[in-house]
């Protein structure tokens, strides 16, 4: 058996009907820059969300950089300067923190939560209470599609008169309590690159607010700056979404509840199949999350070898994510770490994600567990 981490070959024979006909639509009207479905799917996703304004644009990476923007420009300045300080998780996707440099403002990493991988409230804190003055923004990432706690986060910067800008790159559908990601914080910024929970075919990207002011200068930095193209305000991208990504988006939209529920289900099946395993760590199942990864922790220094065990099986995994950011070359020297991040590097040595995929059979996903028991219990 062969088991890819995502089969969109799969997910798009399942939705061909709906794709092939949007896309039909396009090749009709030609409209290829912010063309009619643009639009559309703008207004499909605040409806979606349940917040006032959905920008789309080119990929999540360009999201973050013009939501971190358009809030320096609010704050009176184009760009943010090293001594203003954005702080985030060093456990999280290279874009996060590069969008921090783009942005101008020195990236600060807070280490993480053991238990949810994301970025620890109680780090935040006390960081703020050394150097609060300087911090303009938190950068929560819903890591994996797992909620950050919004309400500790939103009360804490509203008590220090921050921004909050939530990566809810891997999040499109999840929930902290009532509320969608993305709506509760000042802007959030999804990704569609095609592997996400709601994936274009293609890179494309979007910016979420209730902030009519915010709302307004993220969609000129979207189009050159300026709400007219040949005379504009600020310095902007070329970063609207495409209109061909727009209806296949649209298309695959549909599916977003009922996809995402899957993956509830099968991170499920996992966690009681496998909690018998003692040298693994399985993902807690918060409500709301939507499991864009299904990650597990390996003791032992075993996960290099588990990782060749299922290969040989033809099972994927992947480890999301080797390095965490204050280990790479490009944040030397352009950012500042809080503590010694133990909890974020301990993390990027043990996990391990294994395939998590909506339309995965109940067959492969009892083979991918049965393989995973054979490694660590091989008299079973
Ligand atoms: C957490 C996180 N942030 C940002 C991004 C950047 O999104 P994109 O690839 O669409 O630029 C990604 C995904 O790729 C991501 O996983």
């Amino acid at each position: 058996m062969n088991i890819a981490m995502l089969d969109l070959r799969r997910e798009y024979l399942y939705m061909k009907n709906n794709i092939d006909a949007a896309i039909e639509r396009c090749l009709e009207h030609q409209s290829w820059i912010l063309g009619p479905e643009v639009k559309e799917f703008e207004k499909k996703c605040a409806e979606f969300l349940g917040v006032k304004h959905c920008i789309g644009c080119s990929s999540g990476t360009d999201a973050l950089v013009i939501a971190l923007r358009a809030i320096a420009i609010n704050n009176g300045k184009e760009f943010f300067t090293p001594d203003e300080e954005i702080l985030t998780t060093p456990f999280t996707f290279t874009a996060t923190g590069d969008a921090i440099l783009r942005s101008g403002a020195t990236p600060v990493f807070i280490d993480i939560n053991p238990e949810d991988f994301n970025v620890s409230i109680d780090a935040v804190l006390r960081y703020l209470r050394l150097n609060g003055k300087k911090v303009k923004i938190i950068l929560p990432v819903h890591l994996y599609g797992s909620p950050c706690s919004m309400d500790a986060i939103s009360e804490i910067a509203s008590s220090y008169n921050i921004f909050v800008v939530e990566d809810v790159a891997q999040a499109f559908g999840a929930r902290w309590k009532d509320k969608k990601l993305g709506t509760i914080g000042h802007t959030g910024a999804f990704s569609f690159f095609p592997s996400k929970n709601l994936g274009g075919f293609g890179d494309g990207g979007m910016l979420s607010t209730n902030d009519d002011h915010l709302a307004e200068i993220m969609r000129t930095l979207t189009k050159h700056g300026g709400k007219d193209k040949y005379n504009v305000d600020h310095i902007g991208y070329n970063a609207r979404l495409d209109t061909l990504q727009a209806a296949v988006l649209l298309a695959k939209m549909k599916y977003t509840d009922e996809f995402n529920s899957r993956r509830v289900m099968i991170a499920r099946r996992y966690n009681e199949q496998l909690h018998e395993i003692k040298e693994i760590e399985l993902p807690a199942i918060h409500e709301g999350s939507v499991f864009h990864q299904y990650t597990i922790r390996i003791k032992n220094g075993r996960r290099t070898r588990l990782q060749e065990f299922l290969k040989q099986k033809g099972i994927a995994t992947m480890v999301y994510y080797p390095f965490c950011l204050h280990q790479m070359k490009v944040f030397q020297g352009r950012s500042k770490t809080f503590g010694n991040l133990s909890e974020a590097e301990k993390a990027s040595r043990e996990v391990l994600s294994i395939p998590i995929e909506p339309l995965m059979t109940e067959q492969e996903q009892h083979y991918v567990i049965s393989s995973i028991k054979e490694f660590f219990l091989p008299n079973g």
